[in-house]
């Protein structure tokens, strides 16, 4: 049962609506069933908890009360499906854009690097802080809608997170030294992905690719990637037009368009 809503003015006269939950299974599942029903563009469905939070590849999501922002994002761009991965990229480059400026603006920090792991997840000093899951509802090549949910690490320290997500994950409490109130981090954030988002696909996406590789993890580093029925191996050599994976295997190039990327030689660190 939703609680509160609450709008907030985005750019010039448009306004966004949020819709807050104490408690839900997915914000993904509830923000999906929504956009069904024909809820507009740029509609949020934020949870304080999530009780069946989904990551990638099928993994549950760790989502409890007051130590993380978990929301979703009704998305409705007028764009071809195949740029599917490319609102993927951009959403995760908005996110490491909005996650270092909080961290750079603490006082107490000395300039962690905030870096994107292919596709979009995002890593302080090789810690997970966020991560994004797409679903899309798509007919024939026309979006119906996409739904961007996005998990991000806020107010936990250390301890409060489970063994097996300890050493991988990160918190902005653990950069910055500073507790945050979540919605108020909600409502920042929303206004700057709202703007780079919109000002993105109004380029056609120009320049996504250099920009995301800047921030891009595992450049020229060995890396293995799991598929559905196979796992793939070489070295990771950047991204193509497209938002696919480059490897590089024995002289040959391969690309791969989604997958579970993981370091070879190196345990896996998130
Ligand atoms: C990942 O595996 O890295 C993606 C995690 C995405 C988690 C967010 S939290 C809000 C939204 N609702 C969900 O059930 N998942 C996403």
């Amino acid at each position: 049962m939703e609680q509160k809503q609450w709008q907030i003015p985005v750019e010039g006269s448009q306004q966004v609506k949020i819709l807050f939950y104490p408690s839900l299974g997915s914000t993904n599942t509830e923000a999906a069933q929504l956009a069904k029903r024909g809820e507009s563009a740029w509609t949020v469905v934020y949870a304080a908890e999530q009780t069946s939070g989904k990551g990638r590849h099928n993994r549950p999501w760790w989502s409890p009360a007051g130590l993380g922002l978990w929301f979703s994002v009704i998305l409705r761009p007028a764009i071809g499906a195949k740029s599917i991965n490319l609102v993927n990229l951009t959403s995760a480059l908005i996110m490491r854009q909005f996650l270092e400026h909080k961290i750079a603006t603490a006082e107490k920090v000395l300039k962690p690097q905030v870096q994107l792991k292919w596709p979009n997840d995002i890593l302080v000093d090789g810690r997970k802080i966020c991560g994004i899951l797409l679903e899309s509802d798509t007919v024939k090549n026309k979006i119906q809608h996409i739904i961007a949910g996005i998990g991000i690490n806020i107010n936990q320290v250390s301890a409060d997170f489970p063994p097996e997500l300890r050493k991988s994950a990160i918190s902005l409490k653990m950069c910055t030294g500073s507790q945050l109130e979540i919605s108020q981090v909600l409502n920042e954030l929303i206004k700057y992905y709202y703007h780079n988002f919109n000002e993105t696909v109004q380029r056609n996406f120009d320049n996504i690719i250099t920009e995301y590789e800047k921030f891009l993890v595992y450049q020229g580093r060995e890396v293995k990637i799991f598929l559905k029925n196979e796992v793939k191996t070489g070295v990771q050599d950047g991204i193509d037009n497209y938002g696919n994976l480059i490897l590089s295997q024995d002289g040959r190039k391969i690309t791969v368009s989604a997958g579970d990327l993981w370091l070879i030689n190196n345990e896996r660190t998130v």
